[in-house]
């Protein structure tokens, strides 16, 4: 029988995750989820809504039901919808990280994206990254990653980020914003940010990209020939 392989990578913002994820699953042929998108689309429903994300959290929850978010890959490449428009674009917004963070404390948003992503690991080979991957959303991973960086890192990295992309923003209020969310995210009661005893942790703040993709590699190629070799 085939057994597909599942491997689940948590850690703070702009570790790289997305990046390093996306690079690696390319390079071994599998799947990428990007559950941080997921959040980030319900964020923009709230936001479209003009719901406030921090004090009107009741709200947003009794409007799940209209709330349907899809990953598509076209072209090779991961595509978020909302209700059926693509926002690939648009969450990636500094104002929509923060909504994020805000919207990944209800827990009714949680159980409706686990749901999904449990659904999008049952069919393939996926590398999958988010906040709590190892230790709940996936926790019989084949591979279990904590990938982490400075907070100095991590900002400067974000900042490069959107600024490549034409995004003007200023490196105080990304530390800022990232402090806030990582504050929240590990602090939070439900699902906190915290590495899951069977992970093994990358710190990539000395780290290039290439190096960063390569040490999630070896880790998973060790594993699928331990697998492999138990069939
Ligand atoms: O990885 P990201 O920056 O795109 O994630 C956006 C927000 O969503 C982040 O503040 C934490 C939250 N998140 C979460 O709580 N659980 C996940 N599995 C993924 C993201």
């Amino acid at each position: 029988m085939m057994k597909y392989i599942s491997v689940a990578i948590d850690g703070p913002a702009g570790a790289g995750k997305s990046s390093v994820s996306k690079a690696a699953a390319q390079k071994i042929g599998y799947t990428y989820i990007d559950t941080g998108a997921m959040y980030r689309a319900m964020a923009l429903f709230g936001i479209e809504n003009n719901i406030n994300l921090e004090s009107e959290k009741e709200k947003l929850v009794s409007m799940l039901d209209d709330v349907d978010i899809e990953i598509r890959y076209i072209d090779d490449s991961q595509r978020v919808f909302l209700n059926g428009i693509d926002v690939s674009q648009s969450i990636r917004q500094e104002m929509v990280s923060v909504g994020a963070s805000n919207v990944a404390v209800i827990p009714q948003v949680r159980e409706k994206l686990v749901e999904l992503q449990r659904k999008m690991a049952k069919s393939d080979n996926v590398i999958m990254d988010g906040r709590d991957i190892c230790s709940y959303v996936l926790p019989n991973a084949d591979v279990k990653i904590f990938l982490t960086a400075s907070s100095d890192a991590r900002a400067k990295r974000r900042y490069d980020e959107l600024t490549a992309k034409g995004i003007e923003c200023e490196f105080e209020k990304i530390k800022a914003d990232m402090e806030y969310r990582d504050k929240n995210d590990s602090q939070r009661t439900v699902a906190p940010l915290k590495k899951a005893d069977d992970a093994t942790l990358i710190d990539t703040t000395d780290f290039d990209f290439d190096e960063s993709v390569e040490a999630v590699l070896t880790l998973i190629r060790k594993r699928v020939e331990e697998v492999e070799n138990a069939l």
